[in-house]
């Protein structure tokens, strides 16, 4: 069977794509079980140019078939903040409840229809004879007033969907992957790679 690399060093990630990645006659593994164990700064200004810095990296270590994602959190009435700096909104190792809980502060007043917000996620994939692809895909929702849900990770909690009246916190795991801006980017690159390799 090919190997496909996943870089991300996070087991969710892993899993989701294992999943999606079933039948395609590809093995995916991570970084790590790839023998790559390195930090890639991500200072690209795209979610697009991020993800293709780290599967650039790893493609260039190992040879394989190389994916990697990057994804964020835009909320329209803040100019489209965090976005790219999601993972380092108000430092990479605050709490997510600070996090989540400085956006609701700067949205006080603000009505529903103003709320609006969006996860967006890039897939950049690079192939042994070096072509690079990528793929791109969102959940569009609004932010709520309080933190709801256990599940998920992140800013799930203040994410409201209308369309299940729920946040992303209060999806299953399943339910959350057949909607999501990384479930969906990574189905559209699972037809690219089809289409291409
Ligand atoms: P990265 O794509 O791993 O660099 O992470 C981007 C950051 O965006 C995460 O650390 C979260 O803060 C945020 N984010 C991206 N996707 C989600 C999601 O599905 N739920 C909650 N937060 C997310």
């Amino acid at each position: 069977m090919k190997r496909m690399i996943f870089a991300t060093g996070n087991a969710g990630k892993m899993k989701e794509i294992r999943m999606i990645m079933e039948g395609t006659g590809y093995e995916v593994i991570s970084m790590k079980e790839a023998g790559v164990d390195i930090e890639i700064e991500e200072n690209g200004s795209t979610y697009e140019e991020n993800a293709m810095i780290k599967a650039k990296v790893v493609a260039a270590i190992t040879g394989d078939t190389v994916l990697a994602d990057d994804s964020g959190l835009e909320i329209d009435y803040l100019n489209k903040e965090p976005g790219v700096q999601s993972a380092r909104y108000l430092g990479e190792d605050t709490p997510y409840a600070i996090k989540n809980a400085s956006l609701i502060s700067r949205l006080e007043g603000v009505p529903d229809e103003q709320r609006t917000a969006r996860f967006v996620c890039a897939i950049a994939a690079v192939l042994p004879d070096g072509r690079e692809l990528t793929t791109r895909a969102t959940i569009e929702g609004r932010i709520g007033y309080e933190e709801k849900g256990n599940h998920g990770f992140g800013y799930d909690p203040i994410f409201y969907v209308p369309e299940f009246g729920k946040t992303t916190a209060e999806l299953t795991e399943e339910e959350k992957n057949q909607v999501s801006h990384r479930g969906k980017a990574l189905e559209l690159m699972k037809k690219e790679l089809n289409r291409t390799i």
